[in-house]
């Protein structure tokens, strides 16, 4: 064969001892070593203890594990309305409340509430049924928490 085509493919050869070589020393030790399944072992064993070691920030069913010593909050609030969220949507993570943080987050920033509640033009999707205000109508400069039971929002309640 002629040099044009032997040059290139000693490139390629260079090419593929280099990552061999590369692999021999970068992958480490315990990569893959549950067996040869291409599909499920393409990873590195200590990593299993690793995301073990991570800490849980948040709990499933919040509201069950609030309730032993929030029980107010948790009875207060409204079946449906904010009932369907999670305490900690609002308050951030519990991570080993009471313990540590000794408390959790008080957020009454119209921020927090126009998160969900900014009015947006979806006439359509399940979206609209979050009822949207006007920021700049809907008592500019007032915490909504002023006026809105946070646990239960609704006004017709009251
Ligand atoms: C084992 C008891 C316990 C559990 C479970 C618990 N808390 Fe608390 N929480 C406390 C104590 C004690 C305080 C500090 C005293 C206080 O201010 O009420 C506190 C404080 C708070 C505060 C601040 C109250 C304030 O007035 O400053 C918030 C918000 C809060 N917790 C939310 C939650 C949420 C949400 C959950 C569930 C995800 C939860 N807590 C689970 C005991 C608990
Ligand atoms: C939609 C957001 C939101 C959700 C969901 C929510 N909270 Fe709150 N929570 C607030 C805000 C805002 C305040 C502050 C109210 C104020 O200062 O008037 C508050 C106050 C509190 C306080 C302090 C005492 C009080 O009533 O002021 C506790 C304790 C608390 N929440 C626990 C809970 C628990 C437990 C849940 C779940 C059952 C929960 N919250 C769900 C927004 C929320
Ligand atoms: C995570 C999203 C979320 C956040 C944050 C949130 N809300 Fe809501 N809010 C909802 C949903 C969902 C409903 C119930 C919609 C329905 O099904 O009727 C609701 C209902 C309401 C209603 C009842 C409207 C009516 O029809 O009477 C008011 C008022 C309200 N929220 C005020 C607030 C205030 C004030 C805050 C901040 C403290 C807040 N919301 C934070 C999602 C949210
Ligand atoms: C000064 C009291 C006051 C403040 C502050 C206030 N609201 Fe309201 N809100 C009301 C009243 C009264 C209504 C019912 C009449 C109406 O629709 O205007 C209402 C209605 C709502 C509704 C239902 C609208 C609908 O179409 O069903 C939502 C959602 C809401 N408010 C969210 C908020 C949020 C989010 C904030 C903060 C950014 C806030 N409100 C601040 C008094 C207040």
């Amino acid at each position: 064969m002629k040099n044009h085509v032997w040059r290139p493919l000693f490139v390629i050869l260079g090419v593929i001892i280099l990552l061999l070589l590369f692999r021999t020393f970068y992958v480490p030790d315990d990569f893959g070593v549950h067996g040869d399944s291409f599909m499920y072992n393409f990873y590195r064993q200590s990593n299993e203890q690793e995301w073990k070691d991570q800490l849980v920030k948040y709990r499933d069913n919040d509201a069950n594990y609030c309730v032993d010593c929030h029980e107010e909050e948790v009875e207060n609030r409204s079946e449906d309305m904010h009932g369907l969220i999670a305490c900690q949507n609002c308050h951030g993570p519990v991570l080993d409340h009471p313990e540590d943080p000794e408390a959790l987050t008080i957020d009454t920033s119209r921020d927090l509430c126009l998160r969900c509640h900014t009015l947006l033009p979806y006439t359509t999707s399940e979206r609209k049924r979050i009822p949207g205000i006007d920021k700049a109508e809907h008592w500019p400069g007032e915490e909504c928490v002023t006026c809105h039971n946070p646990h239960n929002p609704s006004l017709e309640e009251m």
